[in-house]
């Protein structure tokens, strides 16, 4: 069975949809992208992710797509003509088609590329094990808080730790952790979680934002300040999150256990609260 992707104001089968080579997305990587989680059939944070995306569309002096009051309708679309019951939307925005050149073009329209991929996010092995994860130095540019598509270092991370036998790495910079290749990065030490602040330095997590608010809505204590590998290998948890993991327990740092080496109690407390208030507010 054939997807139903979007590309630029149409609904098409995913083998006829087409973007040009001309594509600023395809050429330099000059486009930005959100990933929407699927539960029960409904969008999670898809408020977060839009204001984001404007954000990011800002930063980057890139024109809002002309469908862009429609987004909303069109993730519903999409997950109710794919039948995605648990997964997710990707939304993809480029400079547009304009031929090769350094400076922006102008006067040229974005691309908006848009797919669900359905996939199993709530139950899985990873959620029950934790993960492991490796530290790696953080090559990529400056400007971590936009979200755009440059992800060959991520992806280099990814396969750096499945190299090493783990599951993900985290970025260290000046001997700080900045983030996960596609997560945020926690630890817990003494009941208190311990998360990066933000700043251009990492990207402003939606999951993050929320699971900050509900941690400290359960009167759990916050410090936003960064971490060293060390102090994360003598922490008693570590966890991760993301739009597609939630919340997840990180186990091992660079072959070394953290706490009991098994999921820590606040990441799986964590986790239940954040399922359970996005599914009540899902759209
Ligand atoms: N990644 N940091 C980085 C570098 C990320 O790529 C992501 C998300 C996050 C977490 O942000 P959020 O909670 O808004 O998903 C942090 C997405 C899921 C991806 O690239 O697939």
């Amino acid at each position: 069975m054939e997807r139903t992707v979007f590309v630029n104001g149409e609904y098409l089968p995913e083998s006829q949809a087409t973007v040009s080579i001309f594509d600023r997305g395809f050429l330099m990587a000059d486009a930005v992208y959100e990933v929407t989680s699927v539960l029960d059939g409904k969008l999670l944070e898809f408020a977060g992710h839009l204001k984001r995306l404007e954000r990011s569309l800002g930063e980057l002096q890139m024109a809002k797509p002309k469908d862009f009051d429609n987004l909303l309708e069109i993730h519903r679309e999409l997950v109710s003509r794919n039948g995605v019951d648990q997964g997710g939307v990707y939304l993809q925005i480029t400079r547009g088609v304009a031929d090769r050149d350094f400076a922006f073009p102008k006067n040229v329209e974005t691309t908006l590329v848009m797919f669900t991929q359905a996939k199993a996010i709530l139950d899985t092995d990873a959620v029950a094990n934790g993960i492991k994860v490796i530290s790696i130095d953080d090559l990529r540019w400056g400007r971590r808080d936009i979200k755009t598509t440059q992800l060959l270092y991520p992806s280099m991370g990814k396969m750096m730790a499945k190299a090493a036998g783990a599951d993900d790495a985290w970025l260290v910079e000046d001997g700080q952790v900045t983030e996960g290749t596609s997560n945020n990065a926690y630890i817990v030490k003494d009941g208190k979680i311990i998360t990066r602040q933000l700043s251009n330095d990492i990207l402003h997590g939606i999951t993050r934002a929320s699971v900050l608010r509900y941690a400290d809505e359960a009167q759990m204590k916050v410090e936003e300040r960064s971490f060293t590998i060390a102090e994360a290998q003598a922490a008693d948890e570590a966890f991760i999150t993301s739009a597609s993991t939630f919340v997840m327990p990180v186990v091992e740092i660079d072959g070394a256990a953290i706490g009991t080496g098994t999921p820590g109690t606040v990441a799986k407390r964590l986790r239940e609260i954040y399922i359970e208030e996005s599914r009540k507010k899902a759209i």
